[in-house]
């Protein structure tokens, strides 16, 4: 049993949680800064480049689930690359940009190299030391992830890179989940989900994980009736739920004179 000391106060004075064996994180959002992008969007397009990427983000999270509800697995389903291409156009058309194809690569190349949150690659590093191990699930199509992750340093960092490609459906669907479950070979609350994305936290909390939202920007909770697990607001958070290591006993001093034993 482990206690939760994100919740203490709000939900009651120590929610007992059960033990968490394993952690997994969504990536865009989590652990990649996905609106590192508007740094260049505004140099492309000055006093747009916010806008530009929030409403690109919208839409390439929009269409993975536009994708994912409108038929049977695979049937509309196309790799998130795509579908954060088509976000980009559609997001620069709505802003009345002119997007041109030089543009257009520059800004989906720099997606391609998001940077990470300052305090990711330390979290990790403390994870592995206190031999947790970590993974990432994400929409993202292999290729994108294998890129960001060894960009970022992370690759020896994480036992899995699960992306749900290979199902042809994107989160919150069940069936994309379930490829964290299974990677592991844990049940979903015994893993803890970690997602900067509200709705990703939602989805995976009635997927059954334990979860925590990092919720970096003080959103508002999303009003559906249900709180994920444990809300923080930086993945430093992640590291209260699980007791540093007992500290290396130390050396009993030599019995002898000037040495009394203990
Ligand atoms: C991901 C998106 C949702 O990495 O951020 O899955």
């Amino acid at each position: 049993m482990t206690y939760d000391v994100l919740n203490a106060g709000t939900h009651s004075e120590y929610s007992v949680v059960m033990k968490i064996r394993a952690v997994l994180f969504d990536a865009y959002g989590t652990l990649f800064d996905v609106h590192s992008v508007a740094l260049l969007a505004e140099q492309l397009f000055p006093g747009c480049g916010e806008r530009l990427s929030l409403l690109w983000r919208d839409k390439q999270i929009e269409y993975t689930r536009l994708v994912t509800m409108s038929g049977a697995a695979g049937e509309h389903y196309r790799p998130f690359w795509e579908l954060t291409r088509a976000g980009l156009q559609f997001a620069a058309a709505r802003l009345g940009l002119k997007l041109d194809p030089a543009s257009e690569d520059r800004l989906m190349s720099q997606y391609r190299h998001l940077s990470a949150f300052p305090e990711n690659r330390e979290v990790l590093a403390e994870l592995q030391r206190r031999r947790i191990p970590a993974g990432i699930l994400s929409n993202g199509d292999p290729e994108m992830l294998a890129v960001a992750v060894r960009s970022a340093g992370f690759t020896e960092l994480l036992q899995h890179v699960i992306s749900v490609h290979p199902v042809q459906r994107y989160k919150t669907d069940p069936a994309a989940y379930a490829l964290g479950t299974a990677a592991f070979g844990l049940p979903a609350r015994e893993i803890l989900f970690v997602s900067s994305n509200g709705w990703d936290a939602i989805g995976a909390t009635w997927f059954g994980y334990t979860t925590l939202w990092v919720n970096r920007t003080g959103a508002p909770l999303d009003p559906l009736g249900t709180s994920p697990s444990h809300t923080g607001r930086s993945l430093r958070d992640v590291l209260a739920l699980f007791p540093a290591p007992a500290s290396a006993a130390p050396v009993p001093a030599a019995a002898g004179p000037g040495h009394p034993a203990a």
